[in-house]
């Protein structure tokens, strides 16, 4: 905050409050010349205004409101730039990476602890790690082959993948055009537990090179997306397809394998199977062809550490094998 509106806003709040106080001893203050408690003179409708002062505990209440105030703004950020005497923050993890990183929060934490400020977030962080610590612990000491048949674990997993994951897979786990269904059983990179405890914990990157990086022409994208098609068992132009194949046997084999069934170490998609990542229309396979693709799968052994991890990895495993 610029230092003008800092003092605006602590001029302003203090002055209200000095306002509120002042209102109060006025009001309180016999003015009107007549004595407590007998007629102002005024009557509506037989009904007679007296001059009564304002209830005690009403004042008193009012009194106390403003001195809790006070307090308050002295021991809390409030005022502008000022950061009250606790030294008390919601949270301090802009100091770490905007990705939040365990290490970076962990690092910040150490510091305000060390600073002796007061931080909530580091608190609950706190308080969540010593009652949660054991039991992520314990799961983590649970082989991934039980810990798929723990219901309990199962449904914790599937709350963290609603949390991280859902975002780009989808809350139902069937992901969109560019992010995988978790739910088929068709897997770019495997579906084995530790392989997909892999893919979690250190991310992957897909790479598919615009033409493979192979020396194919523009005029060739057209049959072999006809092949990519007849591969997958649907309608087809038989010759195209067949000037397709010949162009797929240029390099698109060295990842997709001689069978097009793909490739699991690289990521590479079976091409015959009729599951799509990026979508199965001539279009859309020519649109891959000719500019390739690039899906990222982000790394979140840094972020959730490997006790979530495990567990989502059961609950990622539980989704197509029930
Ligand atoms: C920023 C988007 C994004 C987020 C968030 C994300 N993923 Fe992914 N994930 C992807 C993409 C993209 C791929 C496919 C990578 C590729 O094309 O090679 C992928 C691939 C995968 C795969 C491999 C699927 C296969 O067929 O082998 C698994 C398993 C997976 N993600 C699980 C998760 C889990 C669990 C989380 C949450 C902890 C998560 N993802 C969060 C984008 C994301
Ligand atoms: C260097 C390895 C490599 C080569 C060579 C390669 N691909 Fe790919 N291809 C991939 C990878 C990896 C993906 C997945 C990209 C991703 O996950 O973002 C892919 C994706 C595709 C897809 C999308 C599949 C879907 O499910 O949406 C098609 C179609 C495809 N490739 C066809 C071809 C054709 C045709 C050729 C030859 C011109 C070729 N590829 C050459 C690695 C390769």
């Amino acid at each position: 905050m610029s230092s003008f509106w800092s003092v605006w806003i602590t001029v302003l709040s203090l002055v209200v409050i000095a306002g509120c106080f002042l209102l109060l001893r006025v009001c309180s203050k016999n003015t009107t010349g007549v004595k407590e408690g007998e007629s102002m003179g005024h009557s509506f409708d037989g009904i007679e205004e007296l001059n009564n002062p304002l209830p005690k505990w009403w004042s008193y209440m009012f009194y106390i409101t403003i001195v809790f105030g006070l307090i308050y703004l002295a021991l809390f950020p409030g005022l502008g730039n000022y950061k009250g005497l606790l030294g008390w923050t919601s949270s301090n993890q802009s100091i770490g990476t905007e990705q939040g990183i365990k290490a970076d929060s962990a690092a910040a934490i150490e510091l305000a602890a060390k600073e002796g400020r007061y931080v909530q977030y580091d608190q609950e962080v706190k308080h969540a790690d010593e009652k949660y610590g054991p039991i992520f612990a314990a799961y983590l000491a649970t082989p991934l082959e039980e810990l798929v048949k723990n219901q309990e674990a199962l449904k914790v997993g599937g709350r963290l993948f609603l949390q991280n994951c859902a975002q780009c897979h989808g809350s139902d786990a069937r992901g969109s055009k560019g992010f995988p269904n978790l739910t088929d059983g068709d897997w770019l990179y495997g579906g084995e537990l530790a392989t997909i405890k892999t893919t979690i914990m250190s991310g992957r990157h897909g790479m598919m090179p615009p033409k493979g990086g192979l020396p194919i022409d523009d005029s060739e994208i057209a049959g072999l997306a006809e092949y990519v098609v007849k591969l997958s068992g649907r309608e087809h132009d038989e010759t195209l397809a067949a000037q397709g194949q010949g162009s797929f046997m240029k390099g698109c084999f060295a990842c997709h394998g001689m069978d097009a069934k793909g490739n699991k170490f690289m990521g590479a998609p079976n091409l015959t199977d009729d599951v799509w990542l990026y979508g199965g229309s001539r279009g859309m396979i020519e649109e891959t062809i000719k500019h390739g693709r690039a899906g990222v799968m982000p790394a979140w052994k840094d972020v959730l550490g490997e006790e979530k991890v495990h567990v989502i990895t059961a609950y990622v495993y539980s989704l197509s094998n029930k």
